[in-house]
């Protein structure tokens, strides 16, 4: 809230207004329309799930679940309260809110209950210190179900996949997704704390190499459709888990010979995620990174091969792409591929989608070994930002209007005629003319003034007159012609002028 009392949106996050909402609504109609056509089919998710679910997939040591997510935690309204009664109370409460299926069933917060209580009993030769003490360790222990608010989807989407045993479905399971994603990132251009992407994951036992180009493929073609200038690709192979832990060791190793020349991130990440140096931005880390050795000279027989005939696939398609080694990524899931796309016009947040190959994830989190996948996100923001500043973004119609601008604004005069207005506003509206029908009587000066502004193209005009000739008054604001028309003959003109 600001000083006067008015609210303000949090910090980083916004309204999207008329008319950009409009350009919002192309792009995601393009995208479903784009995917439908290779198959994919949309996949609506929950805004939160439980915080394990991010913590094992996209990974306890990244930026992302280490700081950025919004998490809290999912108390029932009838737990009991221990500053309300006596301690023995409390934890019986809370064992039989478990029992009960309330709050997630939970031996390790019942050991430590249990182990707490038996300490306040041992204090009791000092009743008001124990007390104390009691309150003060009891309510550090949390009893709901940790959740946080998605800061990406795929854990999401093969959550779901394994949940509702996607896996006998025929051929590969192919989902596209469109929705805010959240984290607690620092604001400025491009990046913010709610955010949107539209993303698209194929799961399935393959993981040939046909499959990452196609959805390289589809992703570009999207891309065209909406007209996105400059967009460049960017890929990589990380290796899998035969091949990368050998080549960290020798990365980490490297690193440490050179750590006091590091910045505080890397010098951490040495030891926490040494991929994730390569990442670094740093100017007096750049000339450091160059010297390190690259992960496409350690990568095994399997994981070449899969990035060569990658690269093929993508070639037989006409798609031109750079190699980036340094193409590491900042979620623990990936493996093999790993791509990236950037587009002018976006500053240091130049990157409106990111992508790659995750094959072991579904069995992380439970599903089976056999199924692999591949995905991307595109940072809708970012996409609807670059159109708008390569000035394909355009779109017409004034503020607050739908995007093809007002066709009809009907001024109506007298109670009878409001009727009339009433019905033939409905009408023309089913015949998808888009119609303003102002709610009160206006003027006839005013109405005429207002209906210019709103950008309309024609005025209706209907008082006594009209309504006992059965005609309307139509009158085009582009040249001031008027004429006088039964309601057939209104609509051969109006659809003849759209
Ligand atoms: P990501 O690279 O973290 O990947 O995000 C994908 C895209 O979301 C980024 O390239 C960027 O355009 C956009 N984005 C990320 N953070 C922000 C932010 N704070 N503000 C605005 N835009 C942002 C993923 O999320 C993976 N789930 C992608 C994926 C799908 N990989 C496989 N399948």
């Amino acid at each position: 809230m600001s000083d006067k009392g008015k609210f303000q949106a949090i910090k980083g996050v916004r309204d999207i207004l008329p008319p950009e909402s409009a350009l919002w609504n192309q792009v995601e109609q393009t995208a479903r329309e784009v995917f439908g056509t290779f198959g994919f089919a949309e996949i609506r998710l929950p805004i939160f799930e439980p915080t394990e679910l991010f913590a094992r997939s996209v990974g306890g040591d990244t930026d992302i679940v280490g700081k950025e997510m919004y998490t809290f935690e999912d108390r029932p309204k009838q737990l009991p309260d221990p500053h309300e009664m006596p301690p023995e109370d409390y934890v019986n409460g809370v064992r039989s809110l478990m029992k009960a299926g309330q709050i997630p069933s939970d031996r390790a917060v019942l050991a430590k209950l249990d182990f707490e209580l038996e300490n306040f009993r041992l204090r009791q030769d000092s009743p008001e210190r124990a007390d104390l003490i009691w309150l003060h360790k009891v309510t550090a222990i949390r009893i709901g179900e940790s959740v946080s608010l998605r800061p990406e989807a795929t854990a999401s989407v093969v959550r779901a996949y394994i949940e509702h045993g996607m896996q006998v479905a025929p051929g590969n399971v192919k989902l596209y997704y469109m929705g805010p994603m959240f984290r607690r990132e620092r604001p400025q251009k491009g990046r913010y704390r709610q955010f949107y992407q539209i993303g698209a994951e194929v799961l399935g036992t393959s993981d040939a190499p046909g499959i990452d180009a196609e959805v390289i493929e589809m992703l570009l073609a999207f891309f065209e459709r909406i007209k996105l200038k400059g967009a460049v690709l960017s890929i990589n192979s990380i290796g899998d888990k035969n091949c990368r832990p050998a080549y960290v060791g020798k990365l980490r190793a490297e690193l440490q010979k050179v750590r006091d020349q590091l910045g505080a991130d890397s010098q951490r990440r040495i030891e926490t995620n040494p991929l994730r140096v390569l990442d670094s931005k740093l100017e007096h880390e750049q000339p450091i990174i160059e010297k390190l050795p690259r992960i496409a000279e350690h990568l095994c027989e399997p994981c070449r091969e899969h990035y060569t005939e990658v690269k093929r696939q993508l070639d037989l398609r006409g798609i031109a792409y750079q190699e980036n080694w340094r193409l590491v990524r900042g979620l623990d899931y990936y493996m093999r591929t790993t791509f990236e796309i950037t587009a002018p016009g976006l500053g240091s947040q130049n990157a409106v989608c990111g992508g790659g190959r995750y094959d072991g994830l579904v069995e992380l989190l439970g599903g089976p070994a056999t199924t692999k996948g591949i995905g991307f996100a595109i940072g809708t923001d970012r996409l609807v930002l670059s159109l708008q500043e390569s000035g394909a973004g355009d779109v017409s119609g004034g503020p607050a209007r739908p995007s093809g601008g007002l066709d009809v604004y009907i001024a109506w005069f007298g109670t009878a005629a409001q009727a009339a207005a009433v019905g033939l506003a409905r009408r023309l509206r089913e015949a998808g003319f888009v119609v303003e029908l102002p709610a009160v009587e206006m003027k006839f000066g005013k109405a005429l003034g207002l209906a210019d502004r709103l950008k309309a193209r024609h005025v209706i005009i209907l008082g006594e007159d009209e309504l006992a000739a059965g005609v309307v008054a139509v009158k085009r604001l582009a040249d001031g012609t008027q004429q006088k028309l039964a309601e057939p003959e209104l609509f051969s003109y109006l659809r003849a002028a759209k």
